[in-house]
């Protein structure tokens, strides 16, 4: 085993056995443990994105609302960012050139959630899948009818593909039709796998968790990922926490990703260990060649996180009273 460094010994008792505890486990990597005591309210988010869409997490939860109000506040930012290519408006689209939209909110009080997938047309899917769990008897409504039912709810309809988006979909479309052999259905940009995650708690303890992507760029019509399937994109029990999940959608669905490190944490594994776990899953699957990145974060109930993935370039962000630090998930090699 490798010798343990001077900063793993001096982060403290609690941490100094996550460290070794996860080196035992196989993480490449120690976990990135923080040096502050968890505080609440928090909010836990993927990507270099989920910053900005932590402060307006935090905007709510500092004003004393609900972790379920903030999840929805938060990753509307992302949503609406047209830079980011994998969310919402300026999402990558379809193999067609379609923007279809995935989402989910789940509220950790009564295991409740709304979804929608294959939505097109409506800027904010999030806001859309909090309506499905608030006034329908249903949890998850799929395209057209996802769509009538936003407009019903008075939701706008837009064009969401920008022109930057539609360049890039027309350059892909330009390289495949120039292969031999045609198009490759499906196939995605490296870079395309930025759904936003995220989990809060509030200052009742109440956790809640919301999950909103474009999807893989390049994929076909119709397909749906882990991102609005309750367990898989996400999941929040507060009982115990809420994780969320981000990347390859078909590698999370496979392994149940989201429930796993909700259960994982409740028979009582660190959140790191349990996002760690879900990612050996993916990795035992696969022989170790899973279909590309795929990350967790995990934010228990008394405001500890954990965050690992499958390669490296994975960061999040964790948005408490102390900032709202980005830090790197841990690279798990198997
Ligand atoms: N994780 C997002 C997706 O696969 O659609």
């Amino acid at each position: 085993m490798v010798p343990l460094s001077r900063r793993e010994l001096i982060v403290g008792g609690g941490g100094l056995l996550a460290v070794a505890a996860a080196r035992r486990a196989g993480a490449q990597e120690p976990p990135a443990v923080p040096a502050e005591a968890p505080t609440l309210p928090a909010v836990l988010s993927t990507w270099s994105h989920g910053g900005p869409a932590n402060e307006a997490a935090w905007a709510v939860l500092a004003a004393g609302g609900s972790a379920l109000d903030a999840v929805e506040a938060g990753v509307r930012v992302s949503e609406a960012d047209p830079k980011v290519r994998s969310v919402g408006y300026g999402g990558l689209p379809n193999e067609e050139g379609v923007v279809q939209l995935d989402a989910c909110i789940m509220r950790g009080s009564d295991r409740n959630a709304g979804a929608v997938a294959g939505l097109e047309r409506v800027k904010h899917p999030i806001s859309v899948a909090r309506r499905v769990m608030e006034k329908t008897r249903h949890l998850l409504l799929v395209g057209d009818g996802a769509r009538r039912f936003a407009v019903a709810q008075g939701f706008p309809e837009e064009d969401l593909l920008t022109p930057e988006s539609k360049a890039t979909w027309e350059k892909w479309k330009a390289e495949q039709a120039a292969k031999s052999g045609g198009g490759a259905p499906g196939k995605e940009p490296p870079d395309a796998h930025d759904t936003i995650g995220m989990v809060a708690v509030d200052a009742r303890g109440d956790v809640a968790a919301a999950c909103t992507t474009s999807g893989l760029a390049w994929k076909l019509p119709g397909r749906v990922g882990d991102s609005p399937l309750v367990g898989h994109g996400l999941y929040a029990d507060s009982r115990v926490g809420g994780a969320a999940s981000t990347g390859v959608g078909e590698e999370v669905i496979r392994v149940c990703g989201s429930f796993v490190v909700v259960e994982e944490m409740r028979r009582g594994r660190t959140p790191q260990e349990a996002c760690e776990e879900a990612c050996r899953r993916i990795l035992e699957r696969t022989a170790g060649k899973p279909a590309g990145q795929v990350a967790f974060i995990a934010l228990r109930k008394d405001g500890v996180t954990g965050a690992a993935c499958l390669r490296e370039g994975f960061v999040y962000h964790l948005r408490t009273a102390a900032g709202n630090p980005q830090r790197p998930g841990t690279v798990v090699r198997g």
